[in-house]
């Protein structure tokens, strides 16, 4: 075989070769070893120097000129695979986006956590610092001073679970007034406060009543407070929390931490006082608990009763919340089911 047929044979094979090759690694390969310093075209021009002088030209631009055509070859395959490289991993990588995305799920606000912010925001755009008491108290603060001495009669309705004889989960938010109190600085302006909490009793739980609730005490003490301070306050807030069209109405009561005690009603935010199944059809709801500070409470915490006055409210925001959603069993706050809070979610 002439030494062109060889190097023509060799061109024909590794076209083929290269034609057929699949894999980027296996091209290189195949590009070292026939282009390579050590291939078979390297070789021949190297051998040149055998030749007959006159066919040396002939064979030298013969050899450049198939070495450059597989060079091409291989430059040429590999794009075609590294193309289709890319091809495979778009195919194999694509990203549907309209597809629904994977939700992670989120959780939100408790409603009671929810209601009792709202009355914060309200109490505080009214000049009322919040103040956060004890749900381990001590007697002393949730009975004693709250004008509810040991054997009081009106304990009764409030029995607790106690720690120790002296040591007990608060009943009521109550107890916060007497330390709130005892420790402000007159001087420095008028006591507003409001104090939301858990509080504890020891009551079997049914629709309306679970061992554990909430409530929000408020407080408020200076010179020349009176029942008209209270009264104004209550109906602001009222209307703030159920509707601008709302009145109240206060009727006599008893508690031993207040003279004189009252019940405020709001009237009916469902049907407007007229009567409807949100009101028992009598135009009002019961809402909360107030009264004039008992002088005897000012005193033992400190405070001159002829010289200040103020008035305390006690609301219980699960009962706001019940009324409010429509909720007619307390426990439904207290049971995480999730298919009941998910109806409060809200956007954080
Ligand atoms: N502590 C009372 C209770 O738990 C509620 C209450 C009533 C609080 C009247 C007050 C108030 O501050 O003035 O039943």
């Amino acid at each position: 075989m002439t030494l062109k047929a060889q190097l023509e044979s060799l061109r024909d094979e590794t076209f083929e070769k290269i034609q057929k090759v699949a894999d980027l690694k296996e091209l290189n390969q195949i590009r070292v070893e026939i282009l390579g310093k050590k291939g078979p075209i390297t070789e021949v021009l190297r051998g040149m120097k055998e030749l007959p002088a006159e066919e040396r030209p002939v064979v030298g631009s013969f050899a450049n000129e198939i070495r450059d055509y597989l060079a091409q070859a291989v430059e040429n395959r590999k794009e075609v695979l590294e193309q289709a490289a890319l091809d495979a991993a778009l195919e194999k990588e694509t990203l549907d986006v309209t597809l629904p995305g994977k939700q992670t799920p989120q959780g939100s606000r408790h409603i009671l956590s929810q209601v009792m912010e709202e009355i914060e925001d309200i109490f505080v755009g009214m000049g009322y610092q919040i103040v956060e008491g004890y749900e381990v108290e001590a007697d002393h603060y949730n009975f004693e001073r709250m004008n509810l001495p040991k054997d009081h009669p009106a304990r009764d309705m409030q029995d607790t679970f106690y720690i120790s004889d002296e040591i007990l989960i608060r009943t009521h938010t109550s107890p916060v007034q007497a330390r709130t109190m005892e420790k402000h600085d007159f001087s420095k302006g008028a006591l507003r406060m409001i104090s939301p909490g858990k509080v504890f009793r020891r009551d079997t739980d049914d629709a309306t009543h679970s061992h554990q609730f909430h409530q929000i005490e408020g407080l408020v003490i200076d010179k020349e407070i009176t029942m008209g301070d209270l009264k104004g306050t209550l109906e602001v807030v009222m209307k703030k929390m159920f509707g601008e069209d709302r009145n109240i109405r206060l009727r006599p009561s008893y508690f031993p931490f207040t003279e004189p005690s009252v019940e405020v009603d709001v009237s009916c935010f469902k049907c407007g006082g007229s009567g409807c199944n949100v009101c028992k059809h009598t135009g009002w709801i019961e809402i909360l608990g107030a009264g004039m500070v008992h002088p005897d409470v000012l005193q033992m915490s400190g405070i001159d009763p002829t010289e200040y006055s103020g008035f305390a409210f006690g609301l219980g925001p699960d009962r706001v919340a019940m009324l409010r959603y429509g909720v007619n069993d307390i426990r439904s706050f207290y049971q995480n089911d999730l298919r009941f809070l998910n109806q409060f979610k809200v956007k954080e």
